[in-house]
């Protein structure tokens, strides 16, 4: 169930142009699944009058604090990157469908890019509560080694493989391009990213027959199927981004 909730940065981290926020609450949270979303209000930032979506990236239901990982893009985001800690954050959660859960038996990869990686440490957290014979593998790509934040964390839940394109971290090139897809049993794929990298991961698993699903970024303002502003075109027409998704089958896209 949707809630409008009123936050407050207790911890921050800075990174080169980006900011992880742990957000508390005094009421306990919504139940919330790997994949979905918030939408933040930008207080105090004449420019950015709209809520920008951002993903859930980790939660703790018995402290009442969700954690976003946020990137300087333009003015919002930078904003939300500036908030000190004791900054107080309107957000409505949890917003979208979420990932699929994968089944006993499956053998998953996460893959992220850039910050899309975001999503991906909640939702491997939850597989491997709900599907502890499960362990989950990420595949991490970004331009250079400073893109890729928090490998601890997702460390502590899984195997990390990376690629960066300057090869500065892990193997050099794509995240299409890593040895693993040779060498690693794989059969459920879950994809966030940049929208050249979901299809190229959506190409891959096509040729390879695997099952995929992809969390999209389209642009969006009201985050609940209200302007139809983020809507994509799909095998059953166009649908809202933010109220049917974000996150796709491969098989219902036309890409
Ligand atoms: C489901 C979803 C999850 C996301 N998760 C994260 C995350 O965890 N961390 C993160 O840093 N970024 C995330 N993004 C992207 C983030 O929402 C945009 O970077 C941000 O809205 C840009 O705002 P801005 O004011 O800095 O930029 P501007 O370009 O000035 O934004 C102008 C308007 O366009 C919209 N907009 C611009 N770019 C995007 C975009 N890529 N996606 C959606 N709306 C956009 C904004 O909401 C705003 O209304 C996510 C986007 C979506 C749709
Ligand atoms: S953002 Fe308004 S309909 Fe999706």
């Amino acid at each position: 169930m949707k809630k409008i909730i009123d936050f407050e940065v207790i911890e921050k981290r800075s990174f080169p142009r980006a900011a992880l926020l742990r957000l508390h609450c005094a009421q306990p949270l919504p139940a919330i699944r790997g994949g979905q979303f918030v939408q933040v209000r930008v207080d105090g930032c004449d420019k950015a009058y709209l809520r920008r979506p951002i993903s859930i990236h980790d939660v703790d239901y018995q402290n009442n604090t969700i954690d976003l990982l946020i990137q300087e893009k333009h003015e919002g985001t930078k904003a939300l990157c500036a908030l000190p800690v004791g900054a107080n954050v309107n957000v409505v959660l949890p917003l979208g469908n979420g990932f699929t859960m994968p089944e006993k038996g499956d053998n998953v990869l996460l893959v992220g890019g850039g910050i899309g990686i975001a999503p991906l440490l909640y939702f491997a957290k939850t597989i491997c509560q709900d599907v502890p014979t499960c362990a989950p593998t990420f595949l991490l790509g970004g331009r250079s080694k400073d893109d890729l934040m928090l490998l601890d964390r997702f460390r502590e839940v899984g195997e990390v493989a990376i690629t960066t394109n300057d090869g500065s971290l892990g193997e050099a090139g794509f995240v299409t391009q890593h040895s693993l897809w040779n060498t690693k049993k794989i059969n459920k794929i879950y994809a966030c990213g940049p929208m050249p990298m979901m299809k190229a991961v959506a190409k891959l698993a096509r040729e390879r027959g695997l099952w995929c699903e992809v969390s999209l970024e389209n642009q969006m303002a009201c985050g609940i199927g209200a302007c139809l502003c983020c809507v994509e075109n799909t095998t059953e027409g166009n649908v809202c981004v933010c109220k049917e998704g974000p996150v796709f089958n491969i098989e219902r896209l036309l890409w």
